[in-house]
């Protein structure tokens, strides 16, 4: 049984999606811990699932390094295979990422390499393309850099605004993220395979 750890910043919607999956018996992943930089809505989420939670508030510390020092050490008491960033609105420090990666994944509203940061979704309307997306890739030290685990393509339609795209494309996040987690569950996925494979550059 892969055990999971899920760091959340906001509603949590993908993580409940994933708490979901999990509870199905024949789902080879547990989230066995969620962790947060804020006091996240999402922990509701854990709450209902019995799922301990664990706060490293951002205000508390004086740098990133600290911040994620502490947020590692919590995470190293969970002893999770596998670390899901879903929705952390932080970047990890590098020796954080070097820790856990490539058992360290992050999801993200468009389909890399375009439109990586923090606003993906504004970004694509802005951008006035058709289509956006939605990826799963393992964390590197760039911002969403890593190697792609999974893509699709979700459609901007006519009137979108910012809300209703990201609405449209998180059902698809959802159901990549949980694929990826079975995939790397039953080792049908590889992370450290994937991980070696080198980024597409940048458009
Ligand atoms: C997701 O689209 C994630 O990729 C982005 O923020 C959203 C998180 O939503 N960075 P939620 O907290 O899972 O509802």
């Amino acid at each position: 049984m892969l055990t999971v750890a899920v760091l959340i910043s906001g509603t949590g919607s993908n993580l409940r999606a994933l708490l979901d999956a999990a509870s199905h018996p024949d789902f080879p992943a547990r989230v066995v811990v969620v962790g947060a930089d804020r006091e996240a809505a999402g922990f509701a989420h854990a709450e209902t699932f019995g799922i301990p939670t664990f706060l490293v508030p951002w205000s508390h510390f004086d740098s990133r390094e600290e911040w994620g020092a502490e947020l590692a050490a919590q995470l190293r008491v969970w002893t999770p295979d596998l670390v899901v960033l879903s929705g952390l609105m932080r970047l990890l420090p590098a020796d954080v990422v070097h820790e856990w990666a490539p058992n360290l994944i992050n999801t993200h509203p468009a389909y890399l390499p375009e439109f990586p940061g923090a606003h993906g979704v504004r970004d694509a309307l802005a951008a006035g393309v058709a289509e956006t997306g939605a990826s799963v890739i393992v964390v590197d030290d760039g911002v969403d850099t890593g190697p792609i685990l999974a893509r699709e393509r979700v459609p901007v339609l006519p009137g979108d605004t910012e809300h209703t795209l990201h609405e449209r494309i998180k059902p698809v996040e959802r159901r990549l993220l949980i694929d990826v987690v079975r995939r790397v569950a039953t080792g049908e996925l590889d992370l450290a395979a994937a991980a070696a494979v080198p980024p597409e550059p940048t458009r």
